[in-house]
């Protein structure tokens, strides 16, 4: 793929396809990374005499006009991450969209309408995207996060226009191809989360590419399951435990280990501030539920990661929103924090949850790179092809 270096953008007019779908709360913008990502890249075209026409989908309206899900309630935090005029045009295609392009001088940035306010956008309508098109010389895309859809802001446009990817999502494939593609070795994944169900194409791929496969988790009860260790009341999907034991056979013959809880934390209740216990991991109560890992896990993860040059995080190791069941999950990711910030482990974290716990631990700012993507990092790493990214490749 192309980058910034290798287009022509003086004078011209660039698309830029951006994930700013960011959580909002009561009108306000409450986390303002997506948008502050963006600014090197709207930097570099601007610096390199481009003008800037931000693309973008907010929400999902499902190719309807939904004003509460309109982008013109992100312009003002666009303008002040960007520190520059945000002229906003109330569509993304069209007279509207051409007049809010001429209007804003060649310092202003554009803003238009939520591609997904058109019927055509999520089923990649070449219509569409010959539309769009029409409107500039030339496509960025700078939204790794949004390269797993297939849509006409992502895909489409990119093989109508001349078309680079953006620095944001320049470094989003550089870090994980040092994490996955050629990493230094040994490689450890911290996979976690609720359910194997929605898992199990990302473990299958993962056992065959890294060293260490650590699950945490709903899904590590599932494992327990298939040990034959009893897990009491918790989260477990006991029709997958088939499953588990075909992962963990696959991970066997590919020289993958897996790890799995050694000690836990129970609970009767699913709450804050529950009474909880500590015990080995084949002492769970039949009325207790597993809500986190123990300390024991915790020290061995610890000298997994301390042995590995890669980590590569997806998912909490325990119920991570309520406290106490926060531990593991905070522990594991300070270890990893330190062990970067000391330079032996390059660490790449990405997925929604994963990036908040990491955040709540304070560990997030030492991480090698945090990925802006959910469901695109995800993806990636289960070993497929995003639609955005390869429409760059030709
Ligand atoms: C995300 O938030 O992960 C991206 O913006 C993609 O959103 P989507 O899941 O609605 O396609």
């Amino acid at each position: 793929w192309k980058t910034l270096d290798d287009v022509a953008l003086a004078g011209k007019v660039v698309l830029v396809r951006v994930d700013i779908n960011v959580p909002m709360e009561d009108g306000r913008v409450t986390d303002m990374t997506r948008i502050d990502k963006i600014r090197p890249t709207v930097e570099d075209i601007i610096a390199k005499g481009g003008k800037v026409v931000l693309l973008a989908h907010f929400d999902r309206p499902k190719g309807k006009v939904v004003p509460a899900m309109s982008l013109s309630h992100v312009e003002k935090a666009v303008a002040s991450s960007l520190g520059r005029t945000v002229v906003f045009g109330a569509d993304c295609i069209g007279p509207v969209a051409a007049a809010a392009i001429a209007k804003a001088g060649p310092a202003d940035v554009v803003l238009l309408e939520n591609t997904r306010f058109q019927p055509g956008e999520e089923k990649n309508d070449p219509a569409l995207a010959a539309e769009m098109a029409k409107l500039g010389d030339v496509f960025v895309n700078d939204a790794f996060s949004a390269a797993h859809r297939a849509h006409a802001s992502t895909e489409g446009l990119a093989r109508l226009l001349p078309a680079a990817a953006g620095r944001l999502m320049e470094a989003e494939l550089r870090a994980l191809e040092a994490a996955l593609g050629a990493p230094q070795r040994p490689v450890v994944a911290v996979v976690g989360g609720a359910k194997v169900s929605t898992k199990i194409e990302l473990l299958a791929n993962l056992v065959t590419k890294v060293d260490h496969l650590v699950i945490g988790g709903g899904m590590a009860n599932t494992f327990l399951v298939a040990e034959g260790i009893e897990v009491g009341q918790s989260l477990a999907e006991r029709d997958f435990a088939e499953t588990a034991r075909e992962i963990r056979h696959r991970a066997q013959k590919a020289g993958c280990q897996i790890h799995l809880p050694v000690d836990i934390v129970v609970a009767r209740e699913f709450k804050a501030g529950a009474e909880s216990q500590t015990l080995g991991v084949r002492d769970c109560p039949p009325d207790a539920m597993i809500l986190d890992a123990g300390p024991k896990t915790v020290a061995a993860l610890e000298a997994v990661f301390a042995s590995a040059k890669t980590l590569i995080w997806n998912g909490p190791l325990g119920a991570f929103e309520i406290e106490p069941f926060n531990k593991a999950t905070y522990a594991a990711a300070q270890a990893a924090a330190r062990l970067t910030k000391a330079g032996s482990l390059i660490s790449v974290a990405g997925g929604g949850d994963t990036v908040a716990a990491l955040n709540a631990a304070g560990a997030a700012a030492d991480f090698t790179f945090i990925s802006t993507a959910g469901g695109a990092f995800l993806e990636w790493m289960e070993g497929k092809e995003l639609p955005g990214v390869q429409a760059l490749m030709t």
